[in-house]
């Protein structure tokens, strides 16, 4: 379904603002997706959901808030690389189309969004699950951009990659270091679906947390301030909302350790006694062991040689490597040949 704005501005000049948003995620379709997963995720030993359910409106904002905690690294230092090398990032794409998945807020963005202007940038395809936050971001957007065309896309980036815009020489950027939490077979079949999405010259630009000391990612993951711990319980209050569930929040503990085999951050909610959890719309209930660990989010951590192998295997072929001056994050530019 596509929803069309036009705002027009009389200053002496007339500014027009053109607003567009396609919603491949209609609140119903979101509802029957999660009582899936709920069922498949809770009812079995060990228990897990995506982290896609972390994203409500106030999930969204909690993110954000992680986004300026002192332990939470990432985001300063995607941003760090954008403000030296966004203008080359416009050049050597060649792209007037900019899409972004999993855009969030598109704070950093707009570092690429000045310099792809200057390079002759047409249009931005922010790309989110959560509806709401989207909207939001992408009429600030479009106010803030006049004469860009911000075409919004509320979708599930494991479900209709196909829906996006084709036409123009298209960039698709995924930062933040998202990638990290789809799992390794989950983050092939993400790869090869974004390359073949794209036609020959077209790029990705991709945003990648690199393996580091394990008390800095531990901190970052675990913070002084709760924060996100806030953010990995809110995903019981969504239950709580949506499922019709009785989970006591605060009975579930946050913890984030750093998986060594895996290479990965793990969010686990871990029931701090024995409870029975009623789910009212799957007629279910769920049993909580003492210690039990509910899993919420993987954050895999990346070697450079991985990142470069993954993409050559999707058919993507790297062509430029930026990281901060610290060497914590990783930007890779790569093209479809
Ligand atoms: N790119 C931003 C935000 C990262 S937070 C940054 O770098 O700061 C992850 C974002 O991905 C959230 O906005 C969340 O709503 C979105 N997201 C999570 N799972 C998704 C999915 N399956 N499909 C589309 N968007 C998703
Ligand atoms: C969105 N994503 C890259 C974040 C991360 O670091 O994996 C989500 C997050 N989870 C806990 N803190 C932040």
């Amino acid at each position: 379904m596509r929803e069309l704005s036009m705002m027009t501005e009389g200053l002496g000049l007339t500014r027009e603002r053109l607003l567009e948003v396609d919603v491949h995620v209609r609140p119903g379709d979101a509802l029957r997706a999660l009582r899936e997963e709920a069922l498949a995720g809770l009812c079995t030993r060990p228990k897990e959901l995506s982290p896609k359910w972390l994203y409500d409106e106030r999930g969204s904002q909690l993110f954000d808030d992680i986004t300026r905690l002192p332990e939470y690294y990432p985001t300063r230092r995607e941003r760090e690389i954008l403000e030296a090398h966004a203008g080359e990032i416009a050049r050597i794409s060649g792209a007037d189309t900019l899409i972004e998945l999993g855009s969030g807020t598109s704070e950093k963005t707009r570092l690429l969004l000045n310099a792809f202007q200057a390079e002759g940038l047409r249009r931005f395809v922010p790309f989110d699950v959560s509806e709401a936050f989207l909207r939001d971001a992408a009429a600030k957007l479009a106010c803030e951009y006049p004469g860009l065309q911000v075409h919004a896309v509320v979708g599930d980036f494991e479900r209709h990659l196909g829906f996006l815009p084709r036409s123009g020489q298209r960039m698709v950027a995924f930062l933040g270091g998202t990638i990290g939490n789809f799992k390794p077979a989950q983050r092939a079949h993400f790869f090869r679906e974004v390359a073949d999405g794209l036609a020959i010259g077209e790029c990705l630009l991709l945003g990648t947390d690199l393996i580091k000391c394990r008390q800095r990612l531990f901190a970052a993951y675990n913070d002084s301030a709760g924060v996100t711990a806030e953010f990995n319980r809110n995903v019981l209050r969504v239950l709580n909302r949506e499922l019709g569930a009785n989970f006591d929040v605060e009975a579930f503990e946050h913890l984030a350790p750093f998986d060594e085999a895996n290479g990965w951050i793990e969010m686990q909610l871990i029931s701090q006694r024995e409870q029975v959890v009623r789910l009212a719309a799957l007629g279910r209930s769920v049993n909580f062991a003492r210690g039990e660990v509910l899993r919420t989010e993987v954050s895999c951590k990346f070697r450079p040689e991985q990142v470069e192998a993954e993409l050559a295997e999707a058919g993507l072929h790297l062509s430029e490597w930026w990281t901060d001056a610290a060497g914590d994050f990783a930007l890779s530019l790569s093209f479809k040949r």
